[in-house]
């Protein structure tokens, strides 16, 4: 069996009737299925832990409730698997309205449990997807032991930030690394891919094994949506000069935790990391929007129209590699976007 604790928020102001309307179906269903738990509302929250059998938890939590459109950011705090012993098996779901009248739950009881519930949602923006699927899971990521993987990683910052960071107030300096990094976040998601890092001004993410494909769709996809972003922007605004690179290295990755204590990481590492940024780095001298290596297009299945770069010696890489873009990529003329931004900005 197993034992699954989550928060939520509700959707929209939640109706007593509505409240209701969940204890009926629980009622209904969760004795049918061997489900116990108990339903917390506090505040705009519900905090509910199911047990049972894994396939019925699992069922119940990742088919019905994750998509009920009563609430949103539903987020597992914890999944315990293999437990032995219930610990509600009298509640097929005992439903707890701490905002109805007359509760008697200690005020700062409840103080305590709003503070946790809203730190988790906050937590939760700043945590890599990937850690959120093992809770889920009911695997704890500090405990996993590394693991070499094969890996497309996707690299993406933007061109002429040092300059943009010189010139720019704070607010529009982060207002341009915002729009940047929410097209990455956006279209590596949309593809499939982990976005596993914010690097300052860009975006370090990878692709399974078998995504070499849609590490490229996202590459593309980024491309396009910052030029539309630039067309969109007024020549006064900074997003009208944001321009990004994209560099795709397909090879073997180290994944796992890194750090202690006191900061923590799940990442990944290797050469083929280093060598996604150098790749995006190499945009600028080799004016192409995307660059790539050549097992990323080795391991791609749908036909792209890519382009030799020819050999090139990266720093820190020992030898020559041959590298690619894609034909239809417009060129990439760096010293324009440098002479364009400081015109605009510079003092
Ligand atoms: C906060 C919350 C808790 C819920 N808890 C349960 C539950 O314990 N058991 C259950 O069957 N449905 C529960 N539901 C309702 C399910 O999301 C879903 O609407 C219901 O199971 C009917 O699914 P069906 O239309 O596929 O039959 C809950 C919904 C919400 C918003």
């Amino acid at each position: 069996m197993k034992r699954l604790y989550y928060v939520s928020r509700f959707a929209k102001r939640l109706r007593p009737e509505e409240l209701g309307a969940i204890d009926r179906i629980s009622r209904k269903k969760n004795p049918e299925q061997q489900i116990t738990g108990f339903l917390v509302c506090l505040g705009d929250t519900f905090f509910q832990v199911l047990e049972g059998p894994d396939d019925a938890v699992d069922h119940l939590f990742f088919e019905a409730i994750k998509h009920d459109p009563r609430h949103e950011e539903v987020l597992c705090l914890k999944s315990e698997v293999g437990i032995r012993e219930r610990l509600f098996s009298d509640w097929h779901m005992r439903i707890f309205d701490l905002n109805a009248q007359g509760e008697t739950l200690p005020f700062a009881f409840r103080q305590m449990l709003t503070a946790l519930l809203d730190s988790h949602h906050v937590l939760a923006q700043y945590t890599q997807p990937s850690v959120f699927r093992m809770l889920e899971m009911g695997v704890n990521p500090t405990s996993l032991l590394p693991r070499q993987i094969e890996a497309t990683v996707f690299f993406s910052d933007i061109i002429g930030f040092s300059l943009f960071s010189q010139w720019l107030t704070p607010g529009s300096l982060i207002d341009v690394v915002n729009a940047h990094i929410e097209m990455c976040t956006q279209v590596i998601s949309q593809h499939g891919g982990e976005v596993n890092k914010i690097t300052g001004d860009g975006v370090l993410a990878y692709f399974s094994r078998k995504q070499s494909d849609a590490a490229i769709a996202a590459g593309l996809d980024l491309l396009r949506e910052t030029k539309r972003r630039r067309q969109l922007a007024s020549a006064t605004s900074p997003l009208h000069y944001l321009f990004g690179g994209v560099g795709l290295a397909h090879g073997s990755v180290y994944e796992g935790n890194i750090g202690f204590a006191l900061k923590r990481d799940f990442t990944i590492l290797g050469n083929t990391v280093n060598l996604a940024s150098r790749l995006e780095s190499y945009t600028r001298e080799l004016e192409v929007r995307l660059i790539m290596n050549h097992d990323t297009v080795s391991c791609a299945k749908r036909q792209w129209s890519f382009i030799s770069l020819g050999r090139h010696r990266l720093k820190g890489q020992s030898r020559a590699l041959k590298l690619f873009s894609i034909q239809e990529l417009e060129t990439l003329n760096v010293r324009d976007i440098y002479c364009a931004i400081e015109a605009r900005y510079a003092p």
